[in-house]
Order: C-alpha cells, then structure tokens, then sequence
C-alpha cells in the first residue's frame, strides 16, 4: 500500500512559488483558501499534489463525490476515488468541502428513471449514506447545487420535475440529521449578480429560513471571464449573509480567449484581485479556486478556444493572476 502511494506520486518536485502561501495569507484574514482536487490528477504527478498541499487549506473533489461517481449502479456505492481524496486531504491537514449531493447533472441515468415515490427514497438514502460515510472528515456539503435556471425559475431537473420545488427543503432536512454537524450549503452558478437568478434564490433561500429549515450557507460559484465581476456582487452576497447565512466563494476561476495575450494575462489578474475582495468584503468563509493551475481546469476541457483560466500556467509557473491573489489576500 505505501509502495504504491509512493509510485502514484512520480514525477519531479515542484518549483517553489513566490511569497507566502495562499492559505497563510488567507488564515490571517480568518478565510480557507482552497482549491477543486481531482484523483486521476494526483497520481503520477508529486508537483502539483505537493503545490495543493502548499498553498491551500481546504480542497473540494471536482468531481468524486458526486452522484453518478458515488452510485453508478443502483444499490451500489464506490467511495474509492473520494477516499483516495479525503485521506489526501487528512495526511495535509486541510478541510473538505462535500461536493455535491442534490445536482441535475452528473446524476447516474437510473435515478433519473425512477418515479416520485422512490427518488424521494433515492435521494434521501443518497444523501444519508454519503453524508455518514464522510462524516469525519467533510464539514461543509453543497447539499443542493445550482437549483435555479438562468432565467429565474425553478431548474427543471428531475427532482423539481417529479418532487416538486419541496425536494430542495427536503434535502437539506435530510442532510441536517445525516450530519447534524455539518455546514449545509446551497451553491449556486451565474447568481453573482443581482437579477431575476440570484432574487429567486434570496426569495427561497429566505423562505427556507422562515420555515426553519436547516441551511447553514450560500456558496456563489464565481466562473468569470475577463467582462470582469460584477459591480454588485458584494451587494448581492451581503443580503445573503444579511439573513443569517455564511458566504463562500465556491469555484472561482476566469476563462480568456486562448491564445491570451499579456495584457489578457493582466486583466485576468485584475478580475481575480477583485473575487478576492469580494469574498474579504463580506467575510466570506473560504475562498475556492475551480483548479489551480491551467493544465488541468474544465475551462479549457468543456469551453473551446477558451482556457487559461487559474492561477498557474500549465507548468505549474505562476500567472500575473498569482500575485495578484496574494497581494488582495494581504489587503492591497
Ligand atoms: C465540472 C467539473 O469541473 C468537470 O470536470 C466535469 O466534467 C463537469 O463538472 N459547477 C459545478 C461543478 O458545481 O461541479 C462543475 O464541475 C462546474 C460547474
């Protein structure tokens, strides 16, 4: 088992990056400064694990806790790849961040088969048996991810569609006494700014606390591109945490058109100072990057001819981007 912890981790040292880590600078703003993980990344590859134990505080599986990585097969579940992270993450001390229970997609196809009887049970079961088995080592879930489309309404995934808008409160009930010490999360994409998405989520997120319902934070993703942040997203992030709520920024990174020229670099580094800012603004309680560094980022795997999108060069050579995080981590 060691021989093999120690062959998964090949490969040549990281260089040394400049300055302070981005955890330290973030432990002393009272912030978790983390970073999406993946476990086919880690093996092989003891450069960037090394940076991840390096600079972050807390990680978030990009992919392996979720639904159709969890549960492929009905009545099955394989907790290999997420353990593989979890221990990852004990060995360097760092917090989990539970991503994600409740999502329309990446859901396996026999959920979506199921009727409203049984995907009740389904997704009560689900959320029970991933939140248990977890329960030592993830403080925070994104019980319910992106529920709201981009015109304001209700997503109609399949648990809106069979369960109704009441499988979201149902959700995180269900999480609450899986885990009765767990954060529970909404974590929502595109609601940066305020507008028709983001006022139906303060409009269920404020029923959900008038009715008692057990959401402890709001995670607003913050995939950005170089049209910059928004003007009112701390605004908007300051009425969620004006009902009581904790604010995390969940999946922060800025796309550029590929190739980007220095100057794109630049603004780049200008949006990312600002997520920063926004998230010290409202005493966020961590910041995470979707990746760290542009070999590895969904940007560039799911967006053509757009890429580049964290913190890092695909060498693992810091971006204007970089610096720029540490000086707005350090208050400039
Ligand atoms: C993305 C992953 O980064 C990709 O590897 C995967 O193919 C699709 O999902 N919002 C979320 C994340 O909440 O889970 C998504 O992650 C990106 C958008």
């Amino acid at each position: 088992m060691l021989v093999a912890a120690v062959l998964i981790r090949e490969g040549p040292d990281a260089k040394p990056l400049p300055g302070q880590p981005l955890k330290q600078l973030g432990k002393a703003r009272g912030m978790e400064v983390g970073t999406a993980v993946r476990s086919q990344d880690t093996r092989g590859n003891r450069a960037y694990r090394q940076l991840i134990v390096q600079q972050f505080s807390s990680v978030t599986p990009e992919n392996e806790m979720k639904w159709e990585a969890i549960a492929p097969k009905r009545g099955e579940f394989d907790f290999d790849a997420a353990d593989e992270l979890v221990e990852d993450a004990r060995e360097a001390g760092q917090k989990v961040r539970g991503h994600t229970l409740v999502w329309h997609f990446q859901v396996p196809g026999w959920v979506k088969e199921l009727g409203p009887k049984n995907l009740r049970q389904a997704m009560r079961g689900h959320i029970r048996t991933v939140m248990k088995h977890h329960r030592d080592d993830v403080g925070v879930w994104d019980v319910v991810n992106e529920p709201i489309s981009d015109r304001g309404r209700l997503r109609r995934s399949v648990f809106q569609r069979r369960l109704g808008p009441g499988y979201i409160e149902d959700a995180f009930r269900t999480a609450r006494t899986a885990d009765p010490d767990a954060k529970l999360y909404l974590n929502e994409i595109g609601a940066e700014s305020i507008g028709p998405k983001s006022n139906r989520l303060y409009e269920i997120v404020r029923g959900l606390k008038a009715k008692g319902v057990p959401i402890d934070g709001v995670g607003f993703q913050a995939h950005f591109n170089l049209t910059g942040v928004p003007r009112d997203f701390v605004a908007n992030m300051q009425r969620f945490k004006a009902l009581g709520l904790d604010i995390a920024i969940t999946e922060a990174d800025v796309g550029v058109k590929l190739p980007p020229s220095a100057a794109d670099l630049e603004d780049q580094a200008q949006v990312y100072a600002t997520i920063v800012r926004s998230c010290l603004a409202v005493r966020c309680r961590s910041l995470t990057f979707w990746g760290y560094t542009d070999g590895r980022s969904w940007i560039s795997e799911t967006q053509p001819g757009t890429g580049a999108a964290t913190l890092l060069d695909a060498s693992l050579v810091p971006k204007p981007a970089f610096g720029a995080v540490q000086r707005a981590l350090s208050g400039g």
